[in-house]
């Protein structure tokens, strides 16, 4: 049996993100969940880059958490501990804050301080000329 149409549309979801400012971060809904934007800075790919992955408790390269420009970072807006909506640009790491029970992650989503287990997970997404499409 084949997806329906309406199915379909549902899968995948377009945002124009050049309207994004550097350093500010968007929030769009893709099959209920939040997707945060984040429009990074210059300052911000070169200290993300450098982080000494034995320092993580869950380590994963910055430049494998991006596609393509390093300036744009996607990912899902849900706490891996228990599944709360983390603030954006706050916490010990300028990345996000979830004050649910206090876990700080960076600017490339990865869990630094706190309770959660794992980084904020990466949607499927392609982008390409301001044009991002998640699905
Ligand atoms: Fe985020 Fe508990 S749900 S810290």
């Amino acid at each position: 049996m084949s997806a329906s149409a309406d199915v379909l549309a549902l899968a995948s979801a377009e945002f124009n993100v050049s309207d994004i400012a550097e350093g500010t971060t968007l929030t769009v809904k893709w099959r209920g969940k939040p997707v945060m934007i984040r429009h990074r800075t210059d300052d911000e790919v070169a200290k993300e880059a450098a982080v000494d992955l034995n320092s993580l408790r869950d380590p994963q390269k910055d430049e494998d958490r991006v596609q393509g420009d390093p300036k744009w970072l996607i990912v899902l807006g849900i706490c891996t501990h228990l599944g709360c909506v983390p603030i954006s640009g706050a916490g010990d790491y300028g990345g996000w804050f979830c004050p649910c029970h206090g876990s700080h992650y960076d600017v490339s989503g990865r869990i630094r301080k706190g309770p959660a287990p794992a980084n904020l997970e990466l949607p499927p997404y392609t982008l390409q000329d301001g044009k991002l499409v998640v699905g």
